[in-house]
């Protein structure tokens, strides 16, 4: 593993969406042969890790978040030795590896929960989940009135083997997700070797799913009317959970190359947040607080600037991420009249501006590169694919069926990769297992390779940009005064970014040169976009401007 000090401080990040990326062998799933396939691309947009979805033995109950075995992959991505070529021929091109690590739940077909039904009630096998008896003489009642963060009830009742109802079980997410009890000393000791196993494997860290979910409150109380307790909420972000962290820290740090540990950390609470990515715990968390906000310059702004003060005490960089597979992706979500970002406000047939989405998805691409800190990009984000509106009987995610199928779930953003040609599955590979739309010709990498203005241009020029600008990395950063509707700020000495997210045109600051545009200059800066400015004629050499 290469010793570059500090690498993940300002890494830029690919998420691969490992079933929708590109598939090798003609199924219709992407897979690690397709992704090592096309490792030149990854290499060509200037990425220094790559984040993995869950690639694991899974019956994909929730695409790949239930995992059946963590030593091996799952057979429709590959084989473990896939996986170690995979990981090897990206670090000989510099690119990293960070897998996914679900700590909350396991499969309900993993061998430890289906031993724990076969083995009965009161038995040790149980003990590492949270199996409890009903409410009511009859057992009948739910143990508490915890709520899903898929909706609906958190637990299911079991049977006996005599087909009599038996105990239920605990489950945040779907039934076929079983929580795990993390006050079990065997929960700990398996998921501590789990890391040991990848990193052995030569991953640089561990991005760590649903990261604040995984402690329970033993007592099992009821949440209070209204559900959220004042203090000690019986199941998000217990204390206990910063013991495990600074236990797998400790693990990672045994590692040569630094290996890192990266937090899904949903918390509106950024003192609770921080404390997470104190020193000796996590070394970085999703910045999902940015993500969320709508295109308005004072709801970004403040965004920015708590997330550098919320991070400045414990000395951890921030993260900056437009959207991941859980999200509406922003080419739709910045063209809607509202573009703050909330999984219960999802719904088919929200009337979107997809011109006016775009424009702002490229701007606010620039806007977060030139941000202290890591950044991650969500595959098919360099594209500026837009959103789909996946027909009902395609879709697969527990989150609309849980909903009823009102929400239309998160299977429009992991549609698959459009690589090249004019029609489904454009160069994908086989007919793939999510439909795709049929006017993506335009956005095709093959398409967008020619077309200098493309989304994937302004990627590369900006991942290019940020790695040759000093000023880019861990350096100062200075809010410029500007107007309302102007996010203006300084990096070092040397760059200026602005971004106009008002709605007429505004004259750009006084500058040597323009580095980078997220689309045309007129006569000035136009509504929905970001340019980058050198100040001084020392930067570096003009990327391609739009
Ligand atoms: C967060 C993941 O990003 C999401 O895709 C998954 O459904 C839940 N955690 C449960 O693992």
């Amino acid at each position: 593993m290469p010793d570059d000090e500090g690498w993940w401080r300002t890494a830029v990040i690919y998420q691969v969406y490992v079933r929708s990326f590109a598939d090798g062998n003609g199924d219709g799933v992407g897979d690690l042969a397709g992704v090592r396939a096309r490792l030149g691309y990854l290499k060509s947009l200037g990425v220094d890790a790559l984040w993995f979805n869950p690639w694991y033995r899974s019956p994909l109950a929730d695409g790949g978040y239930d995992v059946q075995d963590y030593r091996d992959i799952d057979p429709r991505f590959g084989t473990l030795a896939e996986a170690e070529q995979l990981i090897a021929e990206a670090l000989a091109l510099g690119i990293r590896t960070i897998i996914d690590i679900v700590p909350n739940h396991i499969s309900d077909r993993h061998e430890w929960f289906q031993g724990a039904l076969a083995a009965g009630p009161g038995s040790a096998e149980r003990e590492r989940f949270w199996f409890h008896p009903g409410r009511g003489a009859d057992g009948a009642g739910i143990p508490t009135n915890w709520v899903s963060s898929f909706q609906g009830e958190t637990w299911t009742r079991t049977q006996n083997p005599d087909g009599t109802p038996g105990e239920w079980y605990l489950h945040l997410f779907t039934p076929e997700q079983p929580d795990l009890n993390w006050n079990h000393p065997d929960v700990r000791r398996e998921h501590e070797d789990i890391l040991r196993f990848w990193f052995d494997r030569g991953v640089a860290g561990v991005r760590i799913d649903s990261a604040a979910l995984p402690v329970k409150d033993p007592a099992l109380p009821d949440l209070p009317a209204g559900g959220a307790p004042t203090t000690g909420h019986p199941h998000i972000d217990r204390d206990e959970l910063h013991d495990i962290y600074r236990e797998w820290r400790a693990v990672a740090d045994e590692y040569d190359g630094e290996r890192v540990l990266v937090g899904e950390v949903w918390l509106d609470d950024a003192e609770r947040f921080a404390r997470y990515l104190r020193p000796g715990e996590m070394h970085t968390a999703f910045n999902f607080g940015f993500m969320t906000q709508p295109w308005s310059a004072r709801a970004m702004r403040d965004s920015i600037t708590r997330t550098l003060a919320e991070h400045a005490p414990v000395g951890a960089p921030a993260t900056w991420v437009l959207s991941n597979h859980d999200v509406t992706r922003p080419a739709t979500r910045y063209g809607r009249a509202d573009s703050s970002f909330a999984f219960d406000r999802k719904r088919f047939g929200t009337p979107t501006d997809a011109a006016r989405g775009l424009a702002r998805a490229r701007a606010a691409a620039l806007l977060v590169a030139a941000l202290p800190g890591s950044l991650y990009i969500y595959q098919g984000d360099e594209l500026g694919l837009p959103e789909v509106e996946v027909p009902r009987d395609a879709i697969e995610d527990p989150m609309h069926f849980r909903s009823g199928g009102v929400d239309p779930g998160r299977d429009g953003c992991r549609v698959p990769l459009p690589w090249s040609g004019e029609a489904t599955p454009y160069g994908f590979g086989g007919a793939p297992w999510m439909p795709q739309p049929d006017d993506w010709a335009s956005l095709t990498v093959e398409a967008q390779e020619s077309d200098a203005a493309s989304t994937l241009h302004l990627y590369r020029s900006a991942i290019r940009l940020r790695r040759a600008l000093p000023e880019f990395g861990d350096g100062a950063f200075t809010w410029l005064e500007a107007d309302a509707d102007v996010l203006a700020f300084r990096r070092g000495d040397g760059v200026l970014s602005i971004t106009n997210l008002g709605s007429t045109a505004v004259p750009l600051p006084a500058h040597h040169r323009i580095l980078l545009a997220s689309g045309p200059l007129d006569d000035g800066l136009p509504p929905d976009t970001t340019a980058w400015l050198a100040l001084l004629p020392t930067a570096a050499p003009a990327a391609t401007t739009t």
